[in-house]
């Protein structure tokens, strides 16, 4: 939710070469201030993710009596106060930019003894809020919103929840966590299965803070009532903004990054296996567990890629990857067909149609269909694009103007700061060429 406007000039660049670990996981980040907020007890979160997103998070609970310290960058103290001990917020609740902290708040919030109100920014306030909102009156919670199940979302208290059998109708990790957040205060048993799995960070910390839990892939059950304890959380590197420098070091002739500590989890790294099919050089290298999650350290190198058939079944597993995936198909060898991802509509934009209309504006052919695209890989020229104030838009064109004819000019880039605020000086710390205008002013 960033006021001021930010234009980028992203012009081509020499070969990428650097070390360089990309900020905390900004799932882990959101649910870790949750857990930690309604435990017994202090927690201490390192890696933390200093977005505007996680931030707003952060700041709800604050909002909400949690006494939240933070002692350095990317660390956070938390002094849980149990999972009764919130208090009524003084004011609406702003997610700002965050699908994942409003969704997972209204399940959260739909269990406590007071009323409350979860208010967004522009984008969130056009994000579809009734796949929430309907499992969670099928338990008894009462939401209302705005005509079309839009936000803001008014979350009356004092409801009797009882649990439910729910099949989620489209994956997704913000519905299945809003359910289990709200069957936390729910009597009975709570269980939701997924159409496809998705990530699973929810029902792992859940046990990770000693709630008993049972789950496997695509489903999970759990019973209201218990406690959480306090425990200390390391957040690993975000694999969803290491993606950029994967692509980024993959397209730029000669270039070799490498990238320390990236979160590994199967239910992330879908591109990895895109972008190999595709040809790239991506190597693992010291895989390991940090704070109970899979973390490697990644090896980029330049490598020409083709145009693939993106398998339905890794969609899920690379849903925040699609636009830079559609930059990577953008000059890739022949053409690339994505499928099975109408989800894409309703992220923080309209990210099919943003990317192919960009890409079709630096001079590459992509046919948009209901559920994804078709790109014909070619070159990509100088031109002007709008990344529509959506920060993984915005920071996958930058990437197309390393590798255009010329500067590629990107409008309405500032919300790069809810998932990436370091995005520019680790860019530029690799060898991107890329200035920002604020106003008229060039840095
Ligand atoms: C997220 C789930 C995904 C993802 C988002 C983060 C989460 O959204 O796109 O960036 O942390 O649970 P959906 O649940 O809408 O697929």
């Amino acid at each position: 939710m960033s006021d001021a406007r930010v234009d980028w000039t992203s012009s081509p660049a020499a070969p990428l070469r650097a070390e360089l670990r990309v900020p905390g996981d900004k799932s882990i980040s959101h649910r870790a201030v949750m857990f930690a907020s309604l435990a017994d007890g202090v927690s201490r979160i390192t890696g933390f993710l200093e977005g505007e997103d996680t931030r707003a998070t952060a700041r709800a609970f604050m909002q909400m009596g949690v006494h939240i310290e933070a002692p350095g960058p990317s660390e956070r103290v938390v002094h849980g106060v149990g999972l009764h001990g919130l208090r009524v917020p003084n004011a609406p609740v702003d997610c700002g930019n965050a699908g994942t902290g409003m969704r997972l708040l209204a399940g959260l919030l739909a269990g406590q003894q007071f009323d409350s109100t979860l208010i967004g920014d522009e984008s969130l306030s056009r994000r579809p809020m009734r796949r929430v909102i309907e499992p969670l009156a099928q338990m008894g919670a009462n939401i209302g919103s705005q005509p079309g199940g839009l936000p803001p979302l008014h979350i009356a208290g004092r409801q009797d929840l009882h649990g439910i059998d729910y099949t989620l109708p489209v994956a997704s990790a913000q519905v299945k966590s809003a359910i289990l957040l709200a069957g936390l205060y729910a009597n009975g048993e709570t269980r939701v299965t997924e159409p496809h799995p998705t990530r699973d960070y929810t029902k792992r910390m859940l046990a990770t803070f000693g709630w008993p839990i049972e789950f496997g892939a695509g489903w999970a059950t759990l019973t209201g009532g218990h406690r959480l304890r306090a425990t200390d959380v390391q957040v690993p590197a975000d694999f969803s903004s290491a993606a950029f420098f994967l692509v980024a070091g993959t397209l730029v002739p000669g270039s070799e990054l490498l990238l320390h500590a990236v979160g590994m989890n199967p239910r992330r790294t879908g591109l990895l296996h895109a972008l190999s099919a595709m040809g790239a050089d991506i190597r693992l290298a010291n895989a390991r567990e940090l704070g109970g999650e899979a973390v490697a350290d990644l090896v980029v190198r330049h490598a020409p890629l083709h145009g693939i058939d993106v398998p339905v079944e890794i969609v899920a597993d690379m849903i925040d990857e699609f636009p830079a995936l559609f930059v990577a198909a953008a000059i890739a060898n022949g053409t690339t067909r994505i499928r099975g991802a109408a989800e894409l509509r309703v992220k923080e934009s309209d990210r099919i149609a943003v990317m192919a209309k960009g890409l079709r504006a630096l001079g590459i052919a992509v046919e948009e269909t209901t559920d994804g695209a078709v790109i014909h890989g070619g070159r990509i020229e100088a031109g002007q694009v709008d990344s529509a104030g959506d920060h993984r838009c915005a920071m996958s064109f930058a990437i197309a103007g390393l590798v255009a004819r010329g500067p590629v000019r990107i409008g309405d880039c500032a919300n790069v700061a809810t998932s990436f605020p370091d995005f520019i000086a680790l860019a530029r710390g690799c060898g991107f060429e890329l200035n920002t205008t604020h106003g008229n002013v060039t840095v």
